[in-house]
């Protein structure tokens, strides 16, 4: 059941510390080294502040929006996280479930511990669920990779969301520290009998990182080659630098997620607050944009918005309500969000998404 007390998503996090073992825990709230991205990821969205606007009609107003073909009731979607079964029993079904429940999208994790044909299976029928997206990471063997899209293609899947940045992992500290480890009988399902690069042990003047594990980290060349392997759109997540969305625009990519994988990879990364309102400059109108990191409150997503976001992703809020009361706690967490962006928008102004513009947010100290 909901815990008593939680009334915001950022309740959740106090509730999953306590019911987490001391290592996942540091597994799913950690960052990368110092976790300054991860801390200035949420400082970002706060530094932001709403000038907002009074006495216009905002009756019959909504939270909807269009998104690759499709009508969506709000512009919240659940962001790809790994392993959900070591935070609750009820795993990523259960994610996917309060997600279809609330109307939000889902992007199941390639690292999901459930198989994705039964995460598709079990939400894919719901009428009022937001969009169904598997998080892909490029596979050292083109054949793997392929494998991997038609199974997403014929369980269901709508989008395939490309993830850029980390073609290795972000010096995870905090999870050293804290000796974690996966436990056993939770692991990449769907990746099973495909070779994950293993370190190997370095000689003298080489480098194990650059010489083995990196040898095959993807480049631009192999995006080209997986958008022609699949009808599906394919989104890159992970960008940050104009000039990559640019060349994302022009090879046709379907979508960005300006993330930088919520502080996990290069710490002292920009924040995507920051990031954001540069790529729309760039590629604005080019290609939806959609942006994570840090967001906790309605309001964060109505900046989001207002900076030319056309939908945001929620990572660690719903994972940590996972932990503390499983699907129930998913679902109530979008519902919290999706409360409060309604309650946001009304208070500043805005009638509709399209309101939103950069007109409602300033920077006092600037
Ligand atoms: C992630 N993230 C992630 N991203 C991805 O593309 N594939 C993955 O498997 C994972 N796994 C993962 C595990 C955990 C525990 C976390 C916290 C994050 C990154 C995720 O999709 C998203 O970019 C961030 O979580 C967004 O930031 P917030 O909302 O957590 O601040």
């Amino acid at each position: 059941r909901i815990p008593p007390g939680v009334v915001a998503a950022g309740d959740y996090e106090a509730v999953a510390r306590e019911r987490l073992d001391p290592a996942a825990w540091a597994y799913f709230s950690g960052g990368a080294a110092d976790e300054i991205t991860l801390r200035r990821n949420r400082e970002a969205w706060d530094a932001l502040s709403l000038q907002p606007r009074v006495l216009r009609r905002v009756a019959g107003g909504h939270t909807r929006l269009e998104l690759l073909g499709r009508t969506l009731a709000h512009p919240l979607l659940l962001a790809p996280i790994a392993y959900q079964r070591m935070a609750h029993p009820d795993g990523e079904i259960g994610s996917a479930c309060a997600a279809a429940a609330q109307e939000a999208g889902m992007v199941l994790s390639l690292q999901a511990s459930t198989p994705m044909e039964d995460v598709a299976r079990a939400v894919l029928r719901e009428a009022q669920r937001g969009p169904l997206w598997l998080q892909l990471y490029l596979q050292r063997q083109r054949g793997h990779t392929v494998e991997l899209l038609r199974r997403a293609e014929a369980a269901g899947y709508e989008a395939i969301v490309l993830t850029v940045d980390a073609p290795t992992s972000g010096a995870r500290d905090r999870e050293r520290r804290a000796g974690y480890r996966l436990p056993t009988g939770i692991t990449a399902v769907n990746l099973a009998g495909v070779p994950q690069p293993a370190a190997a042990a370095s000689t003298a003047g080489s480098s194990v990182l650059f010489d083995d594990l990196l040898q095959s980290a993807p480049t631009w060349d192999d995006v080209e080659w997986l958008l022609g392997q699949t009808r599906l759109p394919v989104l890159l997540k992970g960008v940050l630098h104009e000039d990559d969305a640019r060349q994302a625009a022009a090879l046709r990519v379907a979508g960005l997620v300006v993330s930088n994988h919520g502080g996990r990879t290069l710490d002292t990364a920009v924040t995507t607050a920051w990031a954001l309102p540069r790529i729309v400059d760039a590629v604005g109108g080019a290609l939806p944009l959609l942006v994570d990191g840090g967001i906790r409150r309605g309001t964060d997503v109505l900046k989001a918005v207002a900076l030319g976001a056309r939908a945001v992703l929620v990572g660690r809020p719903y994972v940590f309500a996972l932990a503390s009361a499983g699907a129930l706690g998913v679902a109530h967490v979008l519902r919290l969000l999706r409360d409060e962006l309604e309650i946001a928008m009304a208070l500043s102004g805005c009638a509709t998404l399209a309101d939103a513009t950069p007109s409602l947010l300033v920077h006092e100290d600037a």
